[in-house]
């Protein structure tokens, strides 16, 4: 009898690669991100970030900066912070903001998120940050590395050590930890109104349970994998909170299966990428029941009329989507602030399941390095 079992399956929890084991744990990272923060009346970020109430009254701007995936992690929490507080928000790739000609001053913070605290460009730009005189807060995954040593304030991650060079459960803990400062900036600096803000944290609380939920969803993302693998080509759309969500998910799908996919803005599509869309272009779209919903709908109607196949991840009880797209993913509904926690999952898996057959090295990419400690 063939046993298709090894010790290295035994660090992996009986899961075949890393990466499949660090999504299914994404529940307990945000459990654990989220443990202890959420008090009445406020968000307590922990001992490593001490800012006085006169600091936080004081701000005006807030920069956020990070590559890769943690830029992605940016990217949705530029939305969130510009919805709870006042203050303008500008996100950037660190390896571009080291070299901008940017404005810091005492009214400005600047987060730096990395998952491994030693991306060089995410390190050079703090360093920047610093000798102009703004505030630095790290959120990073690694107590002790470098970006933990040099900023004034600090965030750890409580995700665990992530093995698998595409980031998943890290990227969920980034996510948490965001919204916690979102969170914590609009309360305190009363921007956010106080039932809102209760209200606000009481779904935030609930949201690993729905985390859960979607991961004990997989089939329903390994039958589209299955029918989906063969394509070289996809196009991944949304719109507000969904659009850093489908660029996660491309990045995904080129990290780790090789596949070439473009992530837009499913507004933007009309201006350029709708020139691609054939029957050979499959069209991952991320359309959650919110705000937008009518009018990515409208631009997942264009891609039809080009016969692009389409996939949706959409939300329980959308009927409509049914009749639009080939393929309908669900995630639970959800305050639409909230649908990155839960969308990116099937995207993650999605990615991993078309990498497993197409036969990649799923948790060692070729060309691809966990952490980029040089420029
Ligand atoms: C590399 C990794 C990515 C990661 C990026 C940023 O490209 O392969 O998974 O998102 O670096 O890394 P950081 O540690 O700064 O979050």
């Amino acid at each position: 009898q063939r046993v298709d079992w090894d010790v290295s399956m035994s660090e992996k929890d009986g899961y075949p690669h890393y990466m499949a084991k660090e999504i299914h744990e994404q529940g307990a990272v945000l459990r654990s991100t989220l443990k202890g923060r959420l008090l009445e009346g406020s968000v307590d970020l922990g001992d490593g970030v001490n800012w006085t109430p006169d600091f936080l009254g004081s701000l005006r701007r807030i920069h956020l900066v990070a590559c890769g995936t943690s830029y992605y992690a940016c990217l949705v929490a530029e939305r969130v912070l510009e919805r709870w507080t006042t203050l303008d928000v500008k996100v950037d790739i660190a390896s571009e903001y080291r070299y901008r000609d940017v404005r810091i001053g005492a009214d400005t913070l600047a987060v730096f998120v990395s998952q491994s605290g030693e991306t060089a460009d995410t390190l050079a730009a703090q360093r920047k940050v610093r000798a102009m005189g703004g505030r630095c807060l790290g959120i990073t995954n690694v107590r002790g590395s470098t970006l933990a040593r040099e900023v004034h304030d600090l965030l750890l991650l409580k995700a665990g050590p992530e093995i698998g060079v595409a980031a998943t459960k890290t990227f969920m803990g980034q996510l948490g930890a965001l919204y916690l400062l979102a969170l914590k900036l609009g309360w305190d600096r009363g921007d956010l109104n106080p039932a809102e803000a209760e209200r606000l944290a009481s779904i935030l609380l609930k949201l690993p349970y729905e985390v859960e939920r979607v991961l004990e969803r997989e089939s329903e993302v390994k039958k589209a994998a299955e029918t989906f693998f063969g394509f070289d080509n996809f196009l991944f759309l949304g719109r507000g909170f969904s659009y850093p969500i489908a660029m996660e998910g491309a990045l995904k799908l080129k990290e780790i299966s090789y596949v070439h996919a473009e992530a837009y803005a499913a507004g933007e599509m009309k201006h350029g990428p709708i020139a691609l869309l054939e029957p050979n272009v499959p069209v991952m779209v991320v359309i959650p029941k919110d705000g937008l919903y009518e009018k990515t709908l409208s631009n997942v109607q264009e891609a039809r009329a080009r016969r692009s196949p389409v996939v949706a991840v959409a939300s329980d009880g959308d009927d409509l989507i049914c009749q639009m797209a080939d393929t309908v993913i669900r995630i639970p509904r959800c305050d639409e602030c909230f649908s990155p926690f839960l969308s990116v999952i099937p995207l993650q898996m999605f990615a991993y399941h078309v990498a497993l057959l197409r036969g990649r090295e799923i948790d060692q990419p070729r060309n691809l390095a966990k952490s980029v400690t040089v420029e």
